[in-house]
């Protein structure tokens, strides 16, 4: 039964279903109860009580019940579910006319394997990863076989399947000269199974990854224009070597529709020289194999944006942008502010000191003159009390010591 299912990148893709029939019994499925049984949606189900002898009537349940609430068709020893729908999975169980159990049959019901939708991705020259979906849900446990083959109709190699239940496989060590791969995938259940066969070529699949760590830079002096580098994906092999990329560099100014673009071979870095000045612009890079032109381009890489270089603005208010003679040694006028700098522009500190000084001197004579006067006094006028002087000698000192305090 060959069938034809097209792929999103155009890539044709044959299948061919070889469907058998054939029961798989439950080695495979060892995680199941022993008496499993498996059976078709849609079909008629035939359940058989292995521990009749002849054709004694036997009593069927479901779930333990004696009431199954569909129609059956019971006969000897067997029960046929006439159309199988989801609703009549359980625990069948078949008994004897004392009551007695004589068997338990747990029914799961399903659908055959069908086409798979596979599709492979070729970041590189030495990977090729391959991932399907089920176009038909099975209802049931399901296993898959993958393997490759080259077009020289080379024995079939696995595609490796890393980690069960994930529905993808990696070929790995596969001869790159020879693109054009076989690749099937075989989907297996309890009910049957079935290939899906892709013809892949390699060359045309080849999509690297997009560019990395994408750096925008303004350019001093030049309104226009923008400095950009960027890496070749992680996950493309030395660049140097044998698997050269070309890139594509598109920019735009926010706001702006559409996208200028440039083309450079194996370079990591592109000068773009008519940006429009004073605005922000987005900017992405992509890669192709430099070699296979009908190999794909990568995606584009994430936006960044950045801003031409601009004129700094003339009110700016900075004096550090007018240069004029007295302020050439900025470092040192910025200094002063932090540092008193004794061999600089420090004649006011100097006049202060030199006021302080003299201040000093005048208060200390006019105590000192002060205590010989009252010295004198107090020896001539002896009925004076030395309170009174004792508290002059205190308003005196605190008039000196706080001279812009009025002393209470
Ligand atoms: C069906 O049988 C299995 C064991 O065979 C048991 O674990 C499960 O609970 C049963 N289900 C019902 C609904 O009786
Ligand atoms: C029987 O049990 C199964 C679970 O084991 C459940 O899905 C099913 O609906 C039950 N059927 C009836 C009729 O109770
Ligand atoms: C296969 O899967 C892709 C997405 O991976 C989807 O776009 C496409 O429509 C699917 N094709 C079929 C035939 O289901
Ligand atoms: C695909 O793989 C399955 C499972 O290994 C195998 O039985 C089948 O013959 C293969 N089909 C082709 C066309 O190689």
């Amino acid at each position: 039964m060959p069938g034809l299912v097209s792929c999103p990148g155009g890539l044709i893709v044959i299948g061919i279903i070889s469907l058998s029939f054939v029961h798989i019994h439950s080695e495979i499925w060892s995680n199941e109860v022993s008496d499993v049984q498996f059976g078709r949606l849609g079909s008629k189900v035939t359940l058989v009580c292995r521990g009749t002898h002849g054709g004694s009537l036997v009593e069927w349940r479901l779930n333990g019940s004696s009431v199954i609430p569909w129609q059956t068709l019971s006969s000897g020893g067997s029960l046929t579910l006439l159309n199988a729908q989801l609703s009549m999975e359980g625990n069948y169980t078949c008994h004897d006319h004392r009551g007695a159990l004589l068997q338990t049959i747990k029914l799961r019901l399903g659908n055959l394997p069908g086409f798979l939708n596979v599709s492979c991705h070729v970041p590189n020259h030495y990977k090729i990863f391959c991932s399907w979906k089920q176009t038909v849900n099975t209802n049931l446990p399901t296993k898959y076989i993958s393997s490759y083959s080259t077009s020289k109709g080379v024995n079939a190699e696995p595609c490796v399947q890393e980690q069960l239940g994930v529905n993808e496989c990696t070929i790995t060590d596969h001869y790159f000269w020879d693109f054009k791969h076989l690749v099937n995938i075989t989907e297996i259940n309890p009910l049957g199974s079935e290939s899906t066969i892709i013809r892949v070529n390699i060359h045309k699949l080849l999509k690297p990854d997009p560019p990395e760590a994408v750096t925008p830079e303004e350019v001093e002096g030049q309104p226009s224009y923008l400095l950009v580098h960027w890496r070749a994906p992680a996950s493309w092999p030395d660049m140097s070597e044998a698997f050269p990329l070309t890139f594509s560099l598109r920019y735009r100014p926010v706001g702006s529709n559409y996208w200028s673009t440039l083309q450079t071979e194996e370079n990591t870095s592109m000068m773009i020289t008519d940006a429009l000045a004073g605005h922000m612009h987005h900017i992405q890079v992509r890669a192709q194999d430099a070699l296979i032109n009908y190999s794909q381009w990568s995606e584009w890489s994430h936006v960044v944006q950045a801003q031409p270089w601009s004129e700094p603005l003339a009110n700016t208010e900075e004096p550090t942008e007018e240069p004029s003679d007295d302020t050439v040694f900025i470092p040192s006028i910025m200094a002063t502010d932090k540092l008193p700098d004794p061999s600089a522009d420090d004649s006011g500190s100097l006049g202060l000191l030199i006021f302080l000084g003299l201040f000093a001197g005048v208060i200390t004579a006019t105590v000192f003159t002060i205590l010989i006067l009252l010295r004198v006094r107090q020896q001539r006028r002896n009925s004076a009390t030395k309170q009174e002087l004792a508290s002059m000698m205190v308003r005196l000192a605190l008039s000196v010591f706080s001279p812009h305090r009025a002393p209470s």
